[in-house]
This record gives C-alpha cells, sequence and structure tokens, in this order.
C-alpha cells in the first residue's frame, strides 16, 4: 500500500496515467463532471486522509476550465485531510504574462499563484516556466524542471552534421545556452520584434551569429500562434541555413499554428506531451518526446 496518491485533470489524462504507471500506482478515482449550467463538479472517489496527494493538470486547451478544476480538486482534497497535496502543472499557461508588458494590464502569473496557494496546494512541480524568476511569485516550494535533456537526447538521434543552437529572441538565451552546452555546439541569437498593440504577431530581423551551412536548432519554451517560429525559421533559412529543427518544451499551437507551421521551412520538430495532442494527427515532420520519467522521478524523490 502505497502512501501517496496520484489524481489527474482532465487536460491530459494521457500524461498522468503514464506518470502513474511509472510509479507503480493506477491514477486515483475522481469524478469530473459539471452541472447543467457548465459548473465544474470534481467528486474525490479514494481516501485521501494522511497521504500525500499530486494532481497532475496542464494549463492547456480549455485553460481556464482547466485551471478552475485544478482549484477545485485541490479544495475537494484538503477537505478530506491529506499530510500535504502537491499541485504537478506540466505546461503553466500564463506563465508569459509575468510582468505588466504597459500600464493597465495584469502580472497573471502571480495571479495564478495566488490560485494555487488558496486552494491549499503545499508544493507545485512545473517544467518550463517562460521565465525562472516567476518561482518567486509562489510562497510554496516549487519544483522547476526542464526539458532540455530529454529534447537534447532527441536531436542527438538526428545526428545532425555542424549544429548551431538558436535563440529565436533575446529573452531564450539562457535556454539556448543550456542547449549549446549539453550539444557542445555554438549558439545564435535572433532579435525578435513584438508589436506591443498586436501581442500574438512577432518579426524576426536580426540573426546574430553564423548560420550559413549550419544545421540550426532552434529552442523554444512555447510555440502558440507559431509565428516567432515561423519567423525565425523563414530567417534562418534565407541567411544560409541548411536545415531548421525546432524544439519546444509546450506546443500549444493554437488556431491553425500546426498547418501554418507545415507551411514553414521546418524539417524537424521535436515537442513534448506537457499539452495533450494524442487526438490529433499531427504532421509527419512534428514527434513528440515524453516528459513522464521526469515528471514521475520529481516525484519519486517527494514520496521516498
Ligand atoms: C515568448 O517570449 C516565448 O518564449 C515564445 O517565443 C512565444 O510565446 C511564442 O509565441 P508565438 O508562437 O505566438 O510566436
Amino acid at each position: 500500500m502505497k502512501n501517496f496518491l496520484v489524481f489527474s485533470g482532465s487536460s491530459n489524462i494521457p500524461l498522468s496515467t503514464s506518470v502513474a504507471k511509472l510509479l507503480g500506482v493506477p491514477l486515483g478515482k475522481v469524478d469530473l463532471t459539471r452541472f447543467a449550467d457548465g459548473e465544474i463538479r470534481p467528486w474525490i472517489q479514494e481516501d485521501v486522509r494522511d497521504k500525500t496527494v499530486f494532481v497532475i493538470q496542464s494549463f492547456s486547451g480549455d485553460m481556464d476550465a482547466h485551471i478552475m478544476e485544478l482549484c477545485l480538486m485541490g479544495d475537494a482534497i484538503r477537505r478530506s485531510a491529506p499530510k500535504t497535496m502537491i499541485a504537478v502543472i506540466p505546461y503553466m499557461g500564463y506563465a508569459r504574462q509575468d510582468k505588466q508588458h504597459r500600464l493597465g494590464e495584469p502580472v497573471s502569473a502571480r495571479v495564478i499563484a495566488k490560485f494555487l496557494e488558496v486552494s491549499k496546494f503545499r508544493e507545485m512541480i512545473t517544467i518550463d516556466l517562460h521565465n525562472d524568476a516567476i518561482v518567486g511569485f509562489f510562497q510554496i516550494p516549487v519544483t522547476h524542471l526542464a526539458a532540455m535533456t530529454i529534447l537534447a537526447g532527441e536531436v542527438k538521434k538526428l545526428h545532425l552534421s555542424d549544429m548551431v543552437v538558436v535563440s529565436p529572441d533575446v529573452g531564450g538565451v539562457k535556454r539556448a545556452r543550456n542547449l549549446a552546452y549539453a550539444l557542445d555546439v555554438p549558439m545564435v541569437v535572433m532579435e525578435k520584434k513584438r508589436f506591443l498593440d498586436r501581442h500574438d504577431q512577432s518579426e524576426s530581423f536580426q540573426i546574430i551569429g553564423d548560420v550559413k551551412g549550419k544545421s540550426v536548432v532552434i529552442i523554444d519554451d512555447v510555440i502558440s500562434s507559431g509565428g516567432t517560429i515561423i519567423n525565425g525559421a523563414v530567417s534562418l533559412k534565407r541567411a544560409g541555413a541548411t536545415s531548421v529543427t525546432v524544439l519546444a518544451s509546450h506546443a500549444v499551437c493554437a488556431g491553425n499554428a500546426f498547418e501554418n507551421l507545415s507551411k514553414a521551412p521546418i524539417d524537424h520538430m521535436i515537442i513534448t506531451n506537457t499539452i495533450d495532442w494524442t487526438k490529433k494527427k499531427l504532421p509527419a515532420f512534428v514527434s513528440v518526446a515524453s516528459v513522464a520519467s521526469e515528471i514521475a522521478a520529481s516525484i519519486q524523490t517527494i514520496v521516498q
């Protein structure tokens, strides 16, 4: 009999199932239904008393509903006296709103931190936050995992020659530098221009470094509209890159992003399963690497 339980919200049941399998436990039973008016109504059907309880939920797809579902599951669990309760959020949506980009806007990542604390989660495990400083928004301990080792392993399997790692913007330099170290190759930085009044649109316009004749590997935390990667790939090809490989921790891929990315000069795209794409047929150039082992290992260190 294990002294911990793993529950899943509805956003990414395949990933939660893989994590539970690696931990050798079934997913905790929870009835996730809604009232007629759409209100979310989780019903925990396990005895959680004195147990360490994990709830896995990515903030993707119907993001706001998934946030609410996690908070309500937290409230339901804490009312049954668990030993402690830990939110596992493979993809934390709203993390990109980590500062007031202009007066009158919220700091949404901070609001998410408050929601989790109010729901009585005592810790959080997450992967590749948009910015390391977001950890400081939380009063509770945060285990901040990285998909980088998994993604680097997948790139190695491609046996690319004359590789350089590219950060698609200045904000991603640390992530790209870590990957470049791991692969022992040089790094190049792109300067990305974003329009303040059109926050989903970007235009890559300057490459700092040499990509001519190189296999470039762009790494980003999130692909949302796909604009950053598409503009980046086009600019890199124009500058003489021989092939473009894209790595991303969180393939949000909103709207027609996959269709638009398919038309861009991208040879390989490796994403992770922090967001569930198992129900969609992905384009042939996209492969999915699992982060289940990273999450399971992190849970294991807490419950051992
Ligand atoms: C922004 O700074 C992030 O790191 C990503 O580059 C961005 O979120 C990607 O968004 P999109 O796919 O809409 O260009």
